[in-house]
């Protein structure tokens, strides 16, 4: 994972932090910055270190792979001779073989990267730096975005494989970032790396190169980045802002498919009734959103399946009469990345929903629908996750007649009308280390997300589960007062599962839209499915929202986590 930054024109340390700033979201264990003049990492979130002047600057913020977080092992890591810096996003999976080849080198860190630097030290002793890049392409196996700066040189050098870069190109000079956000307040000129790409980045202009056998000059493109919206803090935390904005979001949403996004709509519909099955694949928070796209596709009489992305190929065959659909919010997921690859070679198409645009999952697409959630910051997804099932529920109704977006809106505003209700549901959760949430139907991919919300940011061990998977098992964990929420949407099952759990000495919390005997509810004001369900989920949001304010926890980061996950 990881954020990288490398600029190549006249700025300072400050305005260099305030871009990667931006990054934080893809890691925030340790930070580091490197100018002409000035040498800093530290561990934890991006400070302001000494402001100075300068021509030339490399920066780097952290998701920890190789090595524990301490000062050494943040970026920027250097040769030897402290000439070469470099930043570097991905994996080097074979560094400890290319490091028993560097023999005599002194490595100061236990990082794959810092092994880079010494192979350009060494490289560059019998070598011009494009002959040491394709040694280095050819020799190094893994994923890489790479911006290596040389002391006395005035050019950066930036290699991409697997992992995500970008050239921002200002009148003043050039920037290259893991993705577009960190340069968009300063240029909308942006140029995308692609697949065993090299570049030299000079304040004056830039140079291309693929590797092929050799590495062969290339034209580059301009991409116009339209920005849509700034993203202002109104709030104590990103997570309540993004939780608020949901019914704004939808309709937002729902402007776009009915009508920019009309056509694209109708080409997918298309290309699901030309294809023999259609498969989601997806992580985390946006898998819980394919499972309802499968319910609601199924729904519609369409056959849908979904996989999580870094199991796919383990548990999925495709072949060309498949159409994939990936579901992202980031757009660089690595799992989904690698999945769409092989997939590709399988000659499936590919459609996805993703909310960053210009992703490389969007760029990989034959069609992509955006989901117009608008930049998503907290590392937990919430309107990202709305707008997801939105979507996908608006392609299930094409198959079956309309969908009433109105009254999703009204429903989340009902939940959200009942905050102070929740919150003082969080202060009797904030000390219980496990927790239960169970549902059927279109409410089992609820209880996945309220669970992996509860995990992510309360820090409460959490189980969303099928309510009749209970009897198989799970129910020997249930004591007295083991909070258990239920997603009871006035079916009996559901009802006789909670029952089940409530004679066991359980504690019920009723998610309902009908009359329960199973505790004071939170309820649910929903007239069709889709609403049912995402007003569950806003209310799960919700609730753990509060428990973790309640433990006074870093809600918008995380412990361990990152808001892109580009590594495998
Ligand atoms: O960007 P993506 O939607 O592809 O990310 C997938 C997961 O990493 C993400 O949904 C993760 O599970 C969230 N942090 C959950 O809130």
């Amino acid at each position: 994972m990881c954020g990288i930054i490398g600029v190549a024109k006249k700025t300072n340390t400050e305005e260099v932090l305030g871009m990667l700033k931006r990054l934080e979201y893809r890691g925030y264990d340790s930070f580091g910055i490197a100018t002409d003049s000035v040498f800093e990492k530290e561990v934890g979130e991006i400070k302001p270190v000494q402001n100075s002047e300068c021509n030339m600057a490399i920066a780097h913020t952290r998701w920890a792979t190789h090595g524990s977080v301490t000062r050494e092992n943040a970026h920027p890591h250097s040769d030897c001779s402290n000439k070469i810096f470099l930043v570097h996003n991905g994996i080097i999976s074979n560094y400890q073989s290319l490091k028993a080849g560097l023999k005599g080198h002194v490595f100061k860190s236990e990082t794959d990267t810092e092994v880079i630097a010494h192979f350009f030290e060494e490289k560059l002793k019998t070598m011009d730096i494009k002959e040491a890049v394709k040694e280095f392409f050819r020799a190094a196996a893994g994923e890489f975005a790479i911006v290596l700066m040389i002391k006395g040189d005035s050019n950066l050098y930036a290699l991409k494989r697997g992992s995500p870069l970008s050239l921002g190109v200002t009148k003043d000079g050039n920037i290259l970032a893991s993705d577009i956000y960190a340069f968009s307040d300063k240029t909308q000129d942006a140029i995308f790396f692609h697949e065993d790409e090299f570049a030299i980045i000079s304040k004056a202009g830039y140079e291309f190169y693929r590797m092929y056998d050799d590495l062969e000059p290339q034209k580059k493109e301009i991409t116009k980045v339209e920005w849509s919206g700034t993203v202002e803090k109104k709030y104590d935390h990103y997570m309540i802002k993004e939780i608020y904005e949901q019914p704004e979001a939808i309709e937002r949403l729902q402007l776009s498919l009915q009508s920019a996004q009309k056509e694209k709509l109708e080409n997918l519909k298309e290309m699901i009734k030309q294809s023999k099955r259609t498969v989601f694949v997806a992580s985390g928070t946006s898998y819980h959103a394919t499972l309802l796209g499968v319910y609601f596709l199924n729904q519609a009489g369409v056959e849908a399946h979904t996989m999580i992305a870094s199991e796919f190929q383990n548990f999925y065959l495709v072949d060309k009469d498949t159409l994939i659909i990936a579901v992202s919010q980031s757009g660089e997921t690595m799992d989904v990345i690698e999945a769409l690859h092989g997939m590709k070679g399988k000659g499936a198409k590919i459609a996805s929903f993703v909310n960053v645009p210009y992703s490389t999952i969007q760029r990989m697409s034959n069609v992509s629908v955006n989901i117009e959630a608008g930049q998503e910051i907290c590392v937990a997804s919430t309107k990202a996750f709305t707008n997801q099932a939105v979507g996908l529920a608006y392609l299930a109704s094409l198959f079956n007649g309309g969908m009433d977006f109105q009254k999703v809106t009204n429903s989340i505003k009902h939940i959200i009308s009942q905050e102070q209700k929740i919150k003082e549901i969080a202060k009797t959760l904030k000390k219980k280390e496990d927790m239960y949430i169970i549902g059927r139907g279109f409410l089992y991919p609820v209880a996945r997300e309220v669970a992996l919300k509860v995990k992510e940011i309360s820090y409460i061990h959490a189980e969303g589960m099928m309510g009749g998977e209970l009897k198989h098992g799970t129910l020997a964990l249930i004591e007295k007062d083991t909070p258990v929420i239920a997603l009871v949407n006035g079916k009996t099952e559901i009802v006789s599962n909670a029952m089940e759990i409530k004679a066991r000495g359980g504690r019920i919390i009723p998610f309902t839209n009908s009359d329960t005997t199973l505790g004071d509810p939170i309820n649910i004001n929903a007239e069709d499915e889709l609403s049912f369900a995402l007003a569950a989920t806003v209310a799960g949001q919700l609730l753990t929202y509060h428990i973790a304010r309640e433990k006074n926890l870093p809600i918008d980061k995380p412990r361990n986590l990152a808001k892109s996950v580009t590594v495998k």
